[in-house]
Order: structure tokens, then sequence, then C-alpha cells
């Protein structure tokens, strides 16, 4: 007979509960650093004096061919007030060529986070615990600043894959490692007026399109919800290429006048940012929609109250509000660039499925492809 001897060493981890978030106390929650889940313009602004802050985004792996369509419809673009134009980039590591991510923090675009994997499936992200999320985010921005050569304290956002949220992980993860906003949680219940963006010190109002979401009290990072625009139906899309009852995808008049009634909902009303949330492909197959969001963005470059701006802009402007009028006289954002040493590294064997992969990074080549757990391919 043997005697078994079971060490019942717990792998529960016994991390303590967080606190959950009550109802938000208005008197208690003060700018710049505690925001309210709700549609009240910040600093209590009326509308007109709020300036309108569209915040275009694209999402993934950032190549030799995408990169050719930001160059195109991106570059050279400024506000009326003569500040440069920006654009905000969730990008994901896997096939991401850094010397073009590099190019584009140059150029005084937004570099955020959208994951190192990008996993299928999307249970994955809803189950993603803490430490996953650890080795997703907050080495992945690690990563960026390594091989893209941005400044650490620069990469400030997220957007989950296939906008999956993780309760309360995805949060705590960017609290704890100093990341400032998410930009993946819909909402559909406050999209006119729009919910401003907020912080999670207390119950959030939002609704949950993808659970599971947040309901501990988190201080520390905002949400920027991503409100919703109507399709021709009147049903809610999360992201312009997402819509279902579309005008005809070659007709460049249809397209602009759906996209400007969806700006005009936000620009009429409370003024909250207003999202153009795409993805590159669906513009390169679409030539017309191309054409009708560039249109879009001459007519938005043309207002003297609408700003097309990196999102983390937004929050700034959010922390601390003011008046449109004050808003143009602001000197425009600074930045101090990081000029690309251009290396071409590989083969790189991967170690989480033995495929040979090719990079173009701003530093010394890892040795192995950079993966979970290993972000600098050491
Ligand atoms: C978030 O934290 C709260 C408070 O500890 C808890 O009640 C809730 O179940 C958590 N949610 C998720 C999805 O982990
Ligand atoms: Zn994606």
């Amino acid at each position: 007979m043997r005697l078994i001897l079971l060490l019942s060493l717990s792998a529960v981890a016994l991390a303590a509960e967080l606190p959950l978030a009550t109802e938000c106390d208005e008197t208690k929650c003060l700018l710049p650093r505690c925001r309210c889940s709700s549609t009240n313009v910040p600093g209590g602004l009326a509308p007109r004096d709020v300036p309108q802050f569209v915040s275009v985004t694209f999402d993934d792996a950032v190549n030799v061919i995408n990169i050719e369509t930001y160059r195109e419809i991106l570059y050279g673009r400024s506000n009326s007030n003569g500040c440069p134009a920006g654009a905000t980039f969730y990008v994901s590591h896997e096939y991401t060529n850094y010397v073009l991510v590099n190019e584009l923090y140059n150029r005084g675009y937004e570099v955020s986070l959208h994951s190192m994997t990008h996993q299928t499936p999307q249970t994955y992200w809803a189950e993603a615990d803490y430490d996953v999320l650890v080795k997703e985010l907050a080495d992945q921005k690690r990563q960026m600043s390594h091989f893209a050569l941005i400044p650490e304290q620069e990469i400030r956002g997220v957007r989950l894959p296939f906008l999956q949220m993780s309760g309360n992980a995805s949060f705590q993860v960017m609290a704890d490692s100093g990341l400032v906003y998410d930009n993946s949680w819909p909402t559909v219940s406050h999209v006119n007026p729009g919910l401003w963006p907020y912080t999670l010190d207390y119950a959030s109002i939002q609704d949950c399109v993808v659970p599971p979401c947040p309901s501990a009290s988190i201080p520390g990072p905002w949400v920027m919800p991503m409100i919703s625009w109507s399709d021709l139906n009147g049903s809610p899309c999360s992201m312009a290429d997402s819509c279902f009852f579309t005008p005809p995808l070659d007709d460049e008049n249809a397209w602009y006048n759906f996209i400007l009634t969806n700006f005009e909902r936000h620009y009429r009303g409370n003024r909250a940012p207003f999202g153009f949330y795409i993805h590159e492909w669906y513009l390169a197959v679409n030539p017309a929609v191309k054409a009708a969001f560039v249109r879009f963005m001459n007519y938005v470059n043309n207002l003297n109250d609408a700003f097309m701006v990196n999102a983390n802009q937004i929050i700034e402007w959010v922390q601390n509000p003011i008046p449109v009028s004050e808003y143009i006289r602001r000197p425009c954002r600074r930045f101090s660039s990081t000029p690309c040493r251009m290396t071409g590294c590989g083969p790189l064997r991967s170690e989480h499925n033995g495929l040979d992969y090719w990079m173009q990074v701003c530093n010394t080549c890892p040795r192995v492809y950079p993966w979970l757990g290993n972000p600098l391919g050491t």
C-alpha cells in the first residue's frame, strides 16, 4: 500500500476582492481624476461652446499594405485651428511592422494597444484573467515602446480584440500599468445624448453590450464609450464597418450623407466625441466609402468648432474642459520625435506555433519571435 501524501497547496489565488462600485456621487467624484458616467457635458458647458471632437481610429497590425492608405488619406491634414489632425491606431503585435508604427508616431498619430496575440476564440478574451491581460496589454506596451521606439508614457490607450470585455480584469491591468483609457465598450442606449468619457471609481450607467463588463470600483483608467452609429434601418453599429443596412458600397454620395447623419447627431446634440472607427481593409475594398470618408474629414477639418484629434487629447480635454473659444487659441500638441534606425530581422522562430516570422524594428533584433510571456523575444 502506498501512502499518498496529498499536499493540498491551494492554487486558488487569494487575490483581494475588489470593492463593488457604488452609485456615483457627483460631489465626491471630481475632475480631473474622477468623472461620473453621464451624458452631461464636462464642465457644465453649453453644447455650442464644446469643441466637437472626432476620433478616427484604425485597428490591427500595421503593415506595408495598409500604411499606403494611412499616408494617402491622413498625412498632412490640419484642423481649422492650424493644428495637425490626429488619429489613433489600435495596433496588435502579430505581423506588425514596427518601423511603420514608428512612422505613425513621428507623424503625430497616437499608437495604442490592441493586444499581443489578437487570438481567437472570442471567449479567450471574455475569460481572460489578470495574468493573461498583463501579458497581452502591459507587456505589449513595453514591446511597442521597445521595437517602435515610442516612449512608454506615450502609449495610453486600449481596445480589446472583438470589443470583448473581460469584466474588471482589463481595467485592473490598466490601473496597475499606467494605461489611461479604454475604447472597447460600446453603448447603444446612451447615443443621443451621448455618453461622455468617465472613470470607474463609481458604478457605471453604461449598458453592457458585450459582457462581462466591470462592476468593481477601479480608480484610474477612463472609459471612452464607443457611441454607436445608426444604420439605415436604425440598428446600432459600434464600428463604421460593422453596420448592416448601409448605403450601397459603391455610392459615395450616399455614404457621405450616411456619415454626416451620424456625425450630426453628436454635433447638434450634446457634442459627445464622435467616433469614426474602421478597419483599413474596408476602405481598401470600397473606394467609394474611402472617398466619402475623405470628404467627411475635409468637411470636419474646415469646421471652426470640430477637431480631429488623438483619442488621448479627448481625455485631456474632459479632464480640463475649456470652451471652444479658448481651445482654438491653445498651442498645438507637442511631442518628442524618435527617429528610427531600421533593422530587418528574420527568420525568427516562433516558440508558440513553430512558424518563421520576419520583423522590421527600430531596435536590435529579438532572438525569437516575441510572444506571450516573452514580449521582447529574448
Ligand atoms: C468585478 O468585481 C466585483 C467586485 O469585487 C465583483 O462583484 C464582480 O463579480 C467582478 N466581475 C467580474 C466579471 O469579474
Ligand atoms: Zn482587431
